[in-house]
């Protein structure tokens, strides 16, 4: 993928996250229309972002679309913008995704034995070091769904070997934190986190952000997850903004003033997280 500049791989804003004991926010993209507004939400904060986008949506809107339109918004803002690939479990989708010019992607092997996860990451960090890319993958599961099921705690020895056999430059583990969860909020390992936190030395991964009490992630980043991942609390501020805005709109209301009354509701909450992530008063 050659240069970055300011469109950059997760690994700088990662390090310098780490060197200032804080976290970066990684927010995931649920249609292009939000994509300004997410970039701008940071820009305004000054803090580095990483933008991620599960398959379906890349496919939806386009890999290559989807990395120039933020390519093009980072080059006119002064922050860092990574754009990174959620949860990819094919190795096509993830050659796609670099292909069409990501700066980062995660191979997610969750599901696989240990031996096979290790494998299919292996490839797929060779697929992302030849773009120049940076790579996240997963070990331990981390459920999905309305449903909350309790998983077992990545074992830090687990995690240990498969940093140290794949190479990759972050790891997303499980500690009892549950995708898409926005109505109760997670019962946390704290424990479970602080022993993979001494078993490994690269930056660990939250997913289900949005499950996760506020309060909470200051000490999370202490213990080495230097990558928040919030998603579902984006889309549930922007179709909650949505029910009234457009419920009570005319029909001849201009749509790119109601939809920007929704992304502004988005904006409200990715900025709420930067700042609890980045410790900014
Ligand atoms: P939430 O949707 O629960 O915030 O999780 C986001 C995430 O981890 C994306 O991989």
């Amino acid at each position: 993928m050659g240069d970055f500049a300011v469109y950059e791989t997760m690994i700088p804003l990662l390090d310098e996250a780490r060197r200032g004991k804080n976290g970066v926010g990684a927010f995931n993209i649920h249609a292009l229309e939000v994509v300004p507004v997410m970039i701008q939400a940071a820009a305004e904060l000054k803090t580095p972002v990483i933008l991620q986008v599960s398959v379906s949506t890349a496919k939806y809107i386009g890999f290559g679309l989807l990395a120039s339109v933020v390519r093009e918004i980072a080059e006119q803002k002064e922050i860092k913008v990574a754009l990174h690939l959620d949860h990819s479990r094919e190795l096509e989708d993830i050659q796609a995704a670099l292909d069409g010019g990501f700066s980062s992607v995660m191979i997610d092997g969750s599901q696989l034995s240990l031996e096979e996860n290790i494998r299919v990451t292996c490839r797929a960090v060779d697929m992302a070091r030849a773009a120049g890319a940076s790579i996240e993958a997963e070990l331990g599961i981390v459920g999905r769904g309305k449903v909350v099921t309790p998983y077992p705690y990545t074992d830090p020895e687990e995690a240990r070997i498969f940093v140290e056999k794949t190479g990759v430059d972050a790891l997303a583990i499980a500690i009892g934190t549950h995708h898409g969860q926005y109505k109760d909020k997670t019962a946390i390992s704290l424990d479970a986190l602080e022993r993979i936190h001494r078993a490994v030395d690269i930056p660990l991964v939250l997913h289900g952000g949005t499950g996760v009490r506020e309060e909470e992630l200051g000490r999370l980043i202490d213990l080495g997850m230097y990558k928040l991942n919030f998603g579902t609390e984006l889309n549930v501020a922007w179709v909650r903004a949505a029910q009234e805005v457009f419920g009570s709109a005319e029909l001849d209301d201009s749509l790119r003033d109601l939809m920007i009354r929704c992304n502004l509701a988005m904006k409200g909450v990715i900025q709420n997280k930067i700042r609890l992530v980045s410790r900014l008063s």
